[in-house]
């Protein structure tokens, strides 16, 4: 009998995305930006070994992150394709709604490939390579993390609806940029925001901010500030409920009914 060959699956098209993607020119970056990425690695680690979520810190291992250079964003992705089906596409920066949830659908996570000057390694207003790989791109290597975030990707990419996106646009913002964890009876973090940056990190775990449970109905209730460190978070157990989460707002939103109750 002939063996029947399977042809690779094409690679979804990208059709509102497709004009933001860029290559990174890794060639391109110099010296100096090496040594600022190892710079911004050195200062966040000591931190994160103790206050990481356990899952962070196995994907930044088993991604092998380096520590002393930029990250090539195909390298990387080889390794987490293997995983979980995930990517780090390069994207020249911004990206309007629809197009950023059309790649999070097909489990393509939106890189930039621009690096922060030394004068700017606390703060960039706006998203740069070290948020975005060092930041998030572990976490996609957990298979339940990584479920959720295609999830939202293809729930968000189904809605035009700008009220309802508004308001799943907060478990966004309180879970992948902002979220906790509860490990071994300690507060740990997950999310690319507190990960990335000293003080955001350090406002939770030694200033005045409130961590509460994970509850849909009050994340759903909470809007989002970007321009003032936050004075309440929230605290999953478990990376299942965020999975569910999403689940819940689905069924909430075919039955037509308000999605915080
Ligand atoms: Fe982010």
């Amino acid at each position: 009998m002939a063996a029947t060959l399977a042809l690779p699956k094409p690679a979804p098209f990208l059709s509102k995305a497709e004009k933001f993607l860029i290559d990174q020119d890794y060639a391109a970056y110099t010296c100096e930006q090496h040594g600022i990425w190892a710079e911004l690695v050195r200062r966040r680690m000591p931190q994160l070994e103790r206050h990481a979520a356990q899952e962070y810190l196995d994907g930044f291992e088993a991604l092998c992150l380096p520590y002393d250079r930029l990250p090539d964003l195909a390298a990387v992705s080889a390794k987490l394709e293997r995983r979980t089906g995930w990517n780090a596409t390069p994207v020249s920066g911004f990206m309007p709604a629809p197009a950023f949830f059309e790649m999070l659908a097909a489990r393509r996570f939106p890189t930039t490939t621009w690096l922060r000057s030394r004068g700017s390694l606390e703060y960039t207003p706006e998203p740069d390579i070290f948020h975005d790989v060092f930041g998030h791109v572990p976490m996609h290597a957990h298979p339940v993390f990584a479920d959720f975030l295609a999830y939202y990707g293809q729930l968000c990419s189904r809605i035009e609806d700008e009220a309802i996106l508004e308001r799943i646009g907060r478990v966004f913002w309180y879970t992948v940029e902002f979220g906790l964890i509860r490990q071994r009876g300690e507060v740990k973090v997950y999310g690319s925001g507190l990960i990335s940056s000293n003080g955001e990190c350090s406002n939770v775990l030694h200033s005045g901010c409130a961590v509460r449970p994970f509850v849909l109905d009050e994340v759903l209730r909470t809007p989002v500030k970007v321009d003032e460190m936050h004075r309440l978070l929230f605290a999953i157990e478990s990376f299942d409920e965020i999975y569910q989460a999403m689940h819940t707002i689905e069924a909430r939103i075919h039955r037509g009914s308000q999605l915080d109750d």
